[in-house]
């Protein structure tokens, strides 16, 4: 009978794929967070307690300022020039995105 280790495996395959989906991490503000003090602080505010550059607005303002759809935008557009050729993957838009988000103070 060769019919059940099939399923079995089709089976398996199945509970692995649905392991990986609830695996699959949603915008970490955590990572984010890391990621702009990495890349972004040269030039902005990048923390409420205000450690980073002044020659860009902070971060804390931007999320004052900006809907989570309008961070997002500028983030997928070229920036300012010295940013040329940097580009942020996907996943990384959402996690610095949600990031700058979770600064703002009014929510
Ligand atoms: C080389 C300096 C520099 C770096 C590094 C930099 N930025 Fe900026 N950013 C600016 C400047 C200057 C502006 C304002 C002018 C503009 O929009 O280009 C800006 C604007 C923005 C805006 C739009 C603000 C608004 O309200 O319109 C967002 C969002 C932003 N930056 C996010 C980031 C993130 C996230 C990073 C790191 C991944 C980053 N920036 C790194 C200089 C920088």
């Amino acid at each position: 009978m060769r019919v059940v280790p099939v399923v079995m495996v089709a089976g398996l395959g199945m509970l692995m794929a649905g392991r990986l989906a609830a695996a699959a991490p949603g915008p970490s503000p955590e990572a984010g967070g890391e990621l702009a003090a990495r890349w972004c602080a040269a030039c902005h505010v990048v923390s409420v307690s205000g450690a980073g550059g002044s020659s860009a607005p902070s971060f804390g303002a931007i999320a004052q300022h900006r809907a989570a759809a309008e961070i997002r935008a500028a983030l997928s557009r070229p920036h300012a020039r010295p940013m040329r050729g940097f580009t942020l993957k996907r996943h990384e838009v959402d996690d610095v995105t949600a990031y700058i988000e979770s600064l703002d103070s009014r929510r």
